[in-house]
Parts: C-alpha cells; sequence; structure tokens
C-alpha cells in the first residue's frame, strides 16, 4: 500500500475497502506507518467522516490488533454499560454490582479521566489497596468469583487504540464520531459481550455539546455494535449538571457506597436503573423495564448491590470498608437570591482537576481526598447567602476562577430538563 495515495483518497472524500483499512492499521501498530503519516489520516476522517462500512471496517482492524477476554465456564449472558464520559458520573460503581446480583456477568473495562471528565479507573484507585491493571486470568477469577469486575484493559488487548488515542489528543482529532465510535467499541467488543448499553452524555460537562452530536454518536455506536451480534442500545443522559453532589474521587466512592446503601441522589440511582433496565431486559433477564427496575431496585434495599461491590473490592486486593480521607473542607455561597438556572460541568470538572484531582500532563499523580459537593441542582431556588458547593482542598490552587459563577442564578425559574433525553 501507498500511505500517501491511502491518504489522498480519504483527503479526497473517497472510502476504503474494509481490507485496505485492516491493511493500513496492521501496519501502523507494526511501525510501518508512521505518526506523521497516521495523524494525516486521522484528520482527513475528521473532516470527511466515515461510511457506517468504513467505521466497522476500522473497529474490525482494531480489536485484531491485539487479544480479546475469553469467556470462563459461566454461562451467565455477559453484559458492560459505557459511559462517553461525564463530570461526577460514578453510575459504573453501583451498577456493575447491581447487573452482578441480578445474574449477569459483568467484565467492565473502563478508562481514567479525559478532559473535564472523570475517570472510573482513577476513582476506585482511591479505595485502598484496589488494583486496576489486572490481567486476563485475574479478570476470569474475579468475574467467576464475584460475577463484575472493573479493571483497565489488559496491555495486550487493542494497541491500535492505546497508539492511535495518543495520537488524535494531540492532533485535535478526538471527537470525530467515526474515530470514537471505533475507539470505544474496539475494547467492549473485546470482552465478548451478549449486551451493550451506552450512555451517551450531552451537554456542557461531555463531548457531544449538542443534542444532534450526541445522537449521532449513539446511533453509530448502535449500529456498528450490532453488526458483531451484540444486543447494543444507548440512552442519551444530560451532562448540562453534574451526576449527583459529589465530583472528585474519594468523595465519589463514598456517594456510590450511600447509593447502594439507599442514600444515593435521585438522578445517579435514576441513570443507573434505566441503563440497568436496558440489559436486563436485552439479556431475557427480567421481561421489561418495570420489572428490571423492581429487581435492581430490590438490590439496593436488600444490600446484596453493596455487599457485592465489597466483595468486588476486596477480590481486587482492595478494602472498602478502609477510610477514605477527604481534604480540608470550605463553602461557596450564593452571592444574591433567586433560581438556579445553570451550572457549568465543565468548569468545575477542570476545578477538581485543578486541585489536584486529574492530570494535567500524562503521568501526573491524582490527589484522591480532593473535589468539590454540589449541593444544589437546576430548578432548585436559593435565598443569598446559602451555601451552593462544598470544596474539598486549597482554594488558592482555583485563583483564576470564582466557584461561584459557576452556577448561574436569575430571577425566574428555567423550564424544566429531562434526565434522559429522548
Ligand atoms: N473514549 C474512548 O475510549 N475513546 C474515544 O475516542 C473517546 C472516548
Amino acid at each position: 500500500m501507498n500511505p500517501v495515495v491511502f491518504i489522498a483518497a480519504k483527503r479526497d472524500g473517497g472510502a476504503h475497502t474494509a481490507g485496505e483499512i485492516a491493511a493500513w492499521i496492521e501496519a501502523y501498530v507494526a511501525g510501518r506507518i508512521g505518526d506523521e503519516q497516521m495523524a494525516a489520516w486521522a484528520m482527513a476522517v475528521y473532516l470527511n467522516g466515515m461510511t457506517p462500512e468504513e467505521t466497522a471496517a476500522l473497529t474490525a482492524a482494531m480489536i485484531d490488533s491485539g487479544s480479546r477476554l475469553q469467556r470462563g465456564v459461566s454461562t451467565r449472558p455477559r453484559v458492560d454499560k459505557h459511559s462517553t464520559g461525564g463530570v461526577g458520573d460514578k453510575v459504573s460503581i453501583l451498577l456493575a454490582p447491581l447487573l452482578a446480583c441480578s445474574g449477569l456477568d459483568v467484565p467492565m473495562l473502563s478508562g481514567r479521566g479525559l478532559g473535564a471528565t472523570g475517570g472510573t479507573l482513577d476513582k476506585l484507585e482511591s479505595i485502598r489497596g484496589f488494583r486496576t491493571d489486572l490481567d486476563a486470568a485475574e479478570i476470569d477469577r474475579v468475574l467467576s468469583e464475584v460475577g463484575c469486575v472493573i479493571t483497565g484493559t489488559t496491555l495486550d488487548m487493542v494497541p491500535a487504540d492505546r497508539k492511535l488515542y495518543a495520537l488524535r489528543d494531540v492532533t485535535g482529532t478526538v471527537s470525530s464520531i467515526p474515530l470514537i465510535t471505533a475507539s470505544i467499541l474496539s475494547k467492549k467488543m473485546a470482552e465478548d459481550l451478549d449486551a451493550l448499553v451506552f450512555d451517551v452524555k450531552c451537554g456542557g460537562g461531555s463531548f457531544m455539546q449538542t443534542p444532534e452530536r450526541a445522537r449521532a454518536l449513539a446511533d453509530s455506536l448502535v449500529a456498528v455494535g450490532r453488526t458483531y451480534g451484540v444486543a447494543t442500545s444507548a440512552l442519551l443522559t444530560d451532562m448540562d449538571q453534574p451526576l449527583g453532589r459529589m465530583i472528585g474521587h474519594a468523595n465519589e466512592i463514598d456517594e456510590s457506597v450511600a447509593a447502594l446503601e439507599g442514600r444515593g441522589p435521585q438522578d445517579l440511582i435514576e441513570v443507573t436503573l434505566a441503563l440497568g433496565a436496558e440489559l436486563l431486559v436485552a439479556t431475557g433477564v427480567a421481561a421489561d423495564e418495570a420489572a428490571a427496575r423492581g429487581l435492581l431496585q430490590d438490590e439496593i434495599d436488600s444490600g446484596a448491590g453493596r455487599e457485592t461491590l465489597a466483595r468486588m473490592v476486596a477480590a481486587q486486593g482492595g478494602d472498602l470498608e478502609a477510610p477514605r480521607p477527604l481534604a480540608a473542607v470550605s463553602e461557596v455561597a450564593a452571592a444574591e437570591a433567586g433560581w438556579v438556572v445553570a451550572i457549568d460541568a465543565k468548569a468545575l470538572g477542570l476545578a477538581a482537576i485543578d486541585l489536584g484531582g486529574g492530570r494535567k500532563r500524562q503521568g501526573d499523580r491524582i490527589d484522591h481526598s480532593v473535589g468539590l459537593e454540589i449541593l444544589v441542582r437546576r430548578g432548585d431556588q436559593v435565598e443569598s447567602g446559602q451555601p451552593l458547593m462544598r470544596v474539598f482542598g486549597e482554594r488558592e490552587l482555583l485563583a483564576e476562577l470564582d466557584l461561584a459563577q459557576t452556577v448561574q442564578i436569575a430571577a425566574d425559574a428555567p423550564p424544566p430538563r429531562p434526565l434522559i433525553l429522548i
């Protein structure tokens, strides 16, 4: 293959065959295609898009670049949920154990924080001893002992994505829908699933800022997922304000545990039940959405979900009951009375990073004790001087950001905005 001819075809709006794409990705992983050529091609894809067939071929080529998880002896349906990333999104930490106690196997391979959005692995690492670097045999062991596991992709899985993602990150090509689709699905399809649900976040605190873009990504993910025979569906959920109250790491684990003890914020529980219901119905474990929600709620009420989370943590070397210290706390108060009409999720996600809770460069260490607790929601009425949020960490690190400005207050109540968008 002549790389210049291959790139020029996409630059000029043409399409590639599955064979050409497979050869291209194989050559890139083997080092015969350089980063500069891959970057030029990624930009051509960013500008001109890909056909659904090309996107499916790219996904297949990326899966084939590495190993896949093998099914063990379990005959339980195998499922996963993937979120496109949000602020305060801790659904995975509740949902994996709830699904496991409903009779499903959940081999959840998760990621780290990206941009303003937090990462499940980073959050779980605030639990003392918890390991997120399990190998395939360990994943299998935890899955057969507990029914769920949350860890990173193993080193030999999807190397093409690891390489291409790092390149996209520094070439302004992350937000291309076909490239996101292939990146996410290659990792999920390598888990060998029966059913998969996507939580496509929509709004200021997510990659997809408008419902139109979020819908286009959801359609692409579902269409390619189904070509693998996996029952794939997607919900669009609101990310114009953080999910739940906590943004951070240790505090998000505390909130997740509280939610499994029946003390969860309503929006977090609602998104968890809605996504879980999709999987329970898709696998035939529940007859319909109402039955599925009932099952998940029972597991919260009985404490089974909480107990399963503790068992998963223990099986991955951690201790859920060990204290998770939080940094010194201070409050931010409303400067005026009125109605909360907007909460800037992205600014709050970035503030949590500035407090030390995220990486500004690859390899930065994360401080798990810092973060924010948002005390109000869009549509709440507030008094002047009323606390809007609590900050865990050193406020001086946010010198340039007036946190009170991240909560917009107006004289009139905002129109309602649904949590789950149609
Ligand atoms: N998450 C991924 O894994 N890949 C993307 O391209 C975007 C979000």
